[in-house]
């Protein structure tokens, strides 16, 4: 019986999101700016919307990775759009709101901000140390505090064009994974911060729409290696299946954030299918993780 209703509900959600509506085209003539685009996931979404005839602003703070980045999105993109980049660390609160003003002026406006930046996870035993306090501070300015001040600058420009905020978050903000405390830490934290922020744009009336995408495990060089050092012998794989493609993954972003869902899984059966059970019986995937790590 229950294998029937379960049957039934993953098939009526799959079937919802294979049959969104996304033509490429209304990508068209949008104005982008992605965070963390020198490299993984970020690096993808800047080709994709420069090819559907966007125009795209790069950030991160290695500029010539971010120039390599801009010529590509040139060789791909339309020949009346905008590409350019701007360096900067998301540590420091004033360079969010330099970046939304030169990229605003740049690009006449803006249309979507890809919140997809983040310092790299350090993955250990949380100990409380001098450390692990002085690395949770680093990474909450980084992977949170930086996306609340670029949403709260850009949100004027956005609702000008009735425009989105796409967060980029992880199945460890739906569920309870060792080795990563402070980096799961600032995924739950986006959650509520963008869901309650959605609640107060719609009691507005406002048309900005915020897409949080749940993000399962992606082949980009950082997570490859950040991963490939924990699992040294465990066998990681088992949990979280082999990886996806990070222009794949680009890919479910743009269609999900083009169409306004509320929350993206991708890929979808996994994170969907495991975020669920996080929800129903949470005890029980924590007691499979840490059996998994325990071997
Ligand atoms: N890959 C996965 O398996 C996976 C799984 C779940 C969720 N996600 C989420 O997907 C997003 C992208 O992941 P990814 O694997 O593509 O990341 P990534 O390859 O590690 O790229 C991180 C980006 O952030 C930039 N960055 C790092 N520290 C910065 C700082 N202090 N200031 C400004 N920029 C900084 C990096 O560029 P510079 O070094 O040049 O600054 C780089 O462009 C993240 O939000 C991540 O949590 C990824």
């Amino acid at each position: 019986m229950w294998n029937k209703v379960i049957a039934v509900f993953v098939g009526v959600v799959a079937g919802l999101w294979w049959f969104q509506d996304f033509d490429e085209g209304v990508i068209k003539g949008q104005r982008v700016l992605v965070t963390g685009a020198s490299t993984g996931i970020g690096e993808q979404l800047a080709y994709h919307y420069a090819r559907m005839g966007a125009s795209v602003m790069v950030t991160a703070r290695r500029a010539q990775r971010l120039q390599e980045v801009v010529a590509r999105c040139r060789e791909l993109g339309n020949k009346d759009a905008i590409f350019g980049y701007v360096t900067g660390d998301m540590s420091n609160m004033s360079f969010t709101k330099h970046l939304i003003q030169e990229s605003t002026k740049k690009m006449g406006g803006l249309d979507y901000l890809l919140l997809n930046h983040i310092l790299s996870p350090n993955l250990h035993f949380w100990n409380g140390d001098e450390d692990d306090m002085a690395h949770l501070d680093k990474v909450f300015d980084v992977n949170f505090k930086a996306y609340v001040h670029l949403a709260s600058h850009a949100l004027p420009e956005l609702e000008k064009s009735g425009g989105h905020v796409v967060v980029l978050s992880s199945f460890a903000g739906k569920s309870a994974p060792p080795f990563s405390v402070p980096y799961a830490s600032t995924k739950w934290a986006l959650a509520g911060f963008f869901s309650g922020l959605r609640q107060e744009l719609r009691m507005k009336n406002s048309n900005v729409s915020i897409t949080i995408c749940i993000i399962g495990f992606i082949a980009t060089d950082n997570a490859l290696s950040a991963f490939g050092e924990i699992q040294n012998g465990l066998p990681l794989q088992r949990i979280i299946g082999s990886a996806a493609s990070p222009s794949d993954t680009a890919l479910d972003i743009i269609r999900g954030a083009a169409t306004r869902q509320r929350e993206l899984y991708t890929p979808f059966l996994k994170t969907y299918i495991t975020s669920f059970l996080s929800g129903v019986c949470p005890s029980f995937i924590e007691y499979l993780i840490r059996a998994v790590y325990n071997e």
